[in-house]
């Protein structure tokens, strides 16, 4: 990428972090106190559109799919669910601390950075040797020759400006806490890094309780938390973030069919919500997690790039034979179409919350052209936009703000609507723009006549006359997930 290419990103990035804060959508945590790194809290308008996301994707699973069913399980689970899951002896990230500043690093992520400086200053080839020479350190966990080609490369600290790097160590992500009130007797607890063990550890629960037949799936949101070193990109990478995971139980054998089933619903599912097919990419993996025996990341390019929304894998029967083995307890299907027990294979389908939102708001975000100035305004789906429609009385006096009020209080019922009689028109309207406030309605004059308002649309700024007794009907058309249920 050229180098202004990078610039114009990076202000862009800048451009929504500012607007998010702004506009009510996420603020930095515990701000007064300088906020919390990799921890951001959601506002006024951002909870508004997380929960119509997180709404959303739980409909598609769970209402469109007969066969899939959901749970909300804790975040605490027994300990020993993390030793079966692998989490404990491998979810780690190669550090290295740099010994005059004091701060740690990603070791790879020094790499990665090294390696795109030489493709900005033209060299692609040495940035792919690099690369290439890191995969395969990486992989054979050789963090030795890790350390060694840091300082072969003369990476420097950017703090500190020296190679005085410690040795390169793994450090697990998880955070870990006590359970017990007596320090002797208390034992390690961790804060679940990702949901899916919750879905798993019940997966005859839900079978029986459910009568499910495989193929079945089990879709859970909830939060996930993970002890991110490299902490940047605002809300791309948390410590504390959500997550929306679906497992999908198939015969052995079966399993490569619908994994291709789910990637391909997944990409339908992204561009039914708005997302252009030309901002959507599918990266399949080369290198597999012990467990999987297909995986690909589902990739949104971002101000910063093309990067992971989503994932889906197919986990083989990884997670459920180990708990079958750490637990002593069956975790097997009979199948009465075959006649025979077994041990499901899985498909996955991961994707974050926060992601998902940061998705939509950057490809919301939108910055044109208005003759003497610029307009900016959030293209949301009315579908999920925080706030449907405002009311707003074109005065404060005349009656019109009782009438516009009456047509706020009906409506409220069944949408996410608000009502604003301060300022200028011109200004309500740029306020609801900045928000994604697909419709505004105003009261005017002619209202009192004849029980019309006029509508105006947010991203062509139109203005339509509509009876008063059409809105509810209108809104409900407009803002419905059927429109996006419609194109899946
Ligand atoms: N159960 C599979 C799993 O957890 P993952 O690729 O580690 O796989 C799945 O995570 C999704 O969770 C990612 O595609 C991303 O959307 C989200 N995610 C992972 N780590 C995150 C973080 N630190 N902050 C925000 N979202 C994250």
């Amino acid at each position: 990428m050229a180098k202004n290419e990078q610039l114009q990103e990076i202000s862009q990035l800048k451009d929504i972090v500012s607007h998010a804060k702004e506009y009510g959508f996420i603020y930095p945590s515990s701000e007064i106190y300088d906020g919390l790194q990799a921890v951001y809290d959601y506002g006024v308008y951002g909870v508004e559109l997380k929960n119509n996301l997180k709404r959303l994707w739980w409909e598609t699973m769970t209402r469109l799919n007969d066969n899939i069913v959901g749970i909300d399980a804790a975040i605490f689970m027994h300990p020993t669910t993390w030793k079966a899951s692998g989490h404990v002896d491998s979810f780690n990230d190669p550090m290295i601390d740099n010994k005059d500043s004091k701060k740690r690093y990603r070791a790879d992520v020094l790499l990665e950075e090294k390696a795109a400086a030489f493709e900005l200053a033209g060299d692609e080839g040495r940035a792919k040797s690099l690369l290439a020479e890191m995969g395969r350190l990486m992989e054979a966990e050789d963090l030795t020759g890790i350390r060694d080609l840091i300082n072969r490369e003369n990476i420097i600290c950017p703090i500190s400006g020296t190679c005085n790097w410690t040795e390169v160590r793994q450090f697990n992500l998880m955070f870990e806490s006590q359970v017990g009130s007596v320090a002797e007797e208390a034992t390690s607890i961790y804060l679940r890094p990702e949901t899916a063990q919750g879905i798993f550890v019940n997966f005859l629960n839900v079978q029986k309780s459910a009568r499910m037949k495989v193929p079945f799936g089990i879709a859970q949101i909830g939060k996930a938390f993970r002890n991110e070193i490299v902490a940047r990109q605002f809300i791309f990478r948390m410590r504390e973030f959500e997550q929306m995971e679906m497992q999908f139980f198939v015969r052995p054998g079966s399993e490569m069919e619908w994994y291709h089933h789910w990637a391909d619903r997944r990409m339908a599912w992204h561009r039914a919500i708005g997302i252009p097919e030309t901002k959507l990419r599918r990266h399949d993996h080369e290198k597999l997690a012990h467990y999987a025996n297909a995986a690909l990341d589902i990739e949104y390019d971002f101000p910063f790039g093309y990067k992971e929304v989503e994932g889906i894998h197919s986990r083989t029967d990884f997670d459920l034979k180990q708990h079958q083995e750490f637990s002593g307890k069956k975790l097997q299907y009979f199948d009465p179409e075959i006649n025979q027990s077994y041990i499901p294979f899985v498909v996955e389908t991961s994707i974050g919350a926060d992601r998902l939102f940061l998705m939509v708001l950057s490809n919301a975000y939108k910055e044109i052209d208005a003759g003497d100035k610029t307009r900016t305004f959030l293209k949301f789906h009315p579908a999920i936009a925080p706030v449907k429609a405002a009311i707003l009385p074109l005065t404060k006096k005349d009656g019109l703000p009782e009438k516009a009020r009456e047509i706020f209080e009906t409506l409220k019922m069944d949408f996410k609507v608000i009502y604003e009689d301060a300022a200028s028109i011109g200004k309500r309207y740029t306020r609801q723009d900045l928000i994604g406030t697909p419709f505004c309605i105003a009261v005017d004059h002619q209202t009192l006549e004849d029980d019309t308002v006029t509508i105006r649309h947010r991203d062509s700024t139109e203005q339509e006359r509509v009876p008063i007794g059409e809105l509810p009907a209108r809104l409900a058309h407009e803002t419905s997930f059927k429109r996006i249920f419609e194109k899946l």
